[in-house]
């Protein structure tokens, strides 16, 4: 039986979207896999008094089970008005690759999804995306669109290279499609390893040029940035010191996301760091008490870190905190 995501007290992006592109924000989408990330990103972002939108990738759906999730997200909202919280939450599937899996996620209760046909020939993707638009707003759906092509694994898609969006093509695509926002390509990637460079070398700056000509193309429709951690040094630091190794992780600068959020970037996405968060602390627990086996005493601290990291980056990166009272 289908459940509408209005029977579980969740919104779709259209009216944060407006709000935030007028506002100068970027609403955060979180990534979560389990009940920890879960509570973090809501008990944070509540808080934090923000909008939120909470993210599932289809290996997040695969290794959490989608009936499970879809219920974890229901309780979200509930433990969230319990704690006297407000906010708008929306539950987003996170690069959807065909009609029928988006389909999916609208008939199991999901508010928003991406179709990410960004990897096809430009009329396929026009194809693809409209197709899922149509089912979409049917059901007061929102959908997400993607055009350029970010470098790094999007589930079990990798690409070596990244190809910025043409905004010459972004005028028709969002005509032809009606997507209700665009994911684009302007120097991010996937994962903890975003560029390569040498010890003391600043990252390349991202591509502020191809986003103003997208924003003079389609003036205030809401864009959406993928990729966008900032791989937290204090977190590569601590995960290299207790065992791990990830000594080349680079992300995007706080001040250039702050500069995306402050212009027609309505959404901004972050996985990695908050995946890093949790090793990071998880590495340290184990490092200093060996003899400890219960998962509580670390999980519990590294859901501690998340809000942490969550709060401090709706204040000071997206700029959504306290945008969601009204
Ligand atoms: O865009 C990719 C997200 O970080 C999701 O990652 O597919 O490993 O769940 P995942
Ligand atoms: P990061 O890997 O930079 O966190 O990006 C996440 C993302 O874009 C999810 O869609
Ligand atoms: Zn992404």
């Amino acid at each position: 039986m289908a459940v509408s995501y209005k029977d579980l007290g969740l919104v779709n992006t259209k009216e944060g979207f407006q709000r935030a592109v007028k506002g100068g924000y970027a609403i955060p989408a979180y990534n979560f896999n389990n009940m920890e990330q879960l509570q973090a990103i809501v008990i944070g972002c509540s808080d934090s008094k923000s909008p939120v939108i909470l993210q599932v990738s289809s290996g997040a759906r695969k290794y959490a089970n989608q009936t499970l999730l879809r219920f974890m997200a229901m309780g979200a909202v509930q433990m969230m008005k319990d704690m006297g919280g407000n906010i708008p939450i929306t539950l987003h599937l996170d690069h959807g690759d065909s009609f029928d899996l988006c389909k999916s996620c609208i008939d199991t209760g999901f508010s928003s999804v991406m179709i990410d046909g960004s990897h096809l020939p430009y009329e396929e993707n026009v194809a693809l995306s409209k197709k899922v638009v149509e089912y979409a707003h049917a059901h007061d759906v929102t959908v997400e669109g993607e055009l350029g092509v970010l470098a790094g694994i999007e589930d079990d898609v990798s690409h070596e290279v990244s190809h910025y969006t043409k905004p010459e093509e972004v005028e028709d695509f969002v005509k032809k499609t009606g997507v209700d926002s665009l994911a684009i390509s302007i120097g991010t990637s996937h994962g903890a390893y975003k560029f390569k460079v040498k010890p003391g070398e600043e990252p390349p700056p991202l591509r502020f040029d191809i986003l103003e000509e997208v924003e003079r193309r389609i003036p205030g429709f809401p864009i959406v940035l993928h990729g966008a951690s900032s791989v937290v040094p204090q977190y590569v630091e601590m995960i290299n010191k207790y065992g791990g190794k990830m000594d080349d992780a680079v992300g995007v600068s706080e001040q250039q996301l702050r500069k995306a959020a402050s212009s027609a970037v309505c959404k901004i996405n972050i996985d990695t760091d908050g995946r890093m968060a949790v090793t990071a602390v998880i590495r340290k627990i184990f490092a200093e008490t060996p003899k400890e086996f219960d998962p509580r005493k670390y999980l519990g601290p590294a859901r501690d870190e998340l809000i942490k990291m969550i709060k401090y980056k709706n204040e000071n990166v997206l700029g959504s905190a306290g945008k969601a009272v009204y």
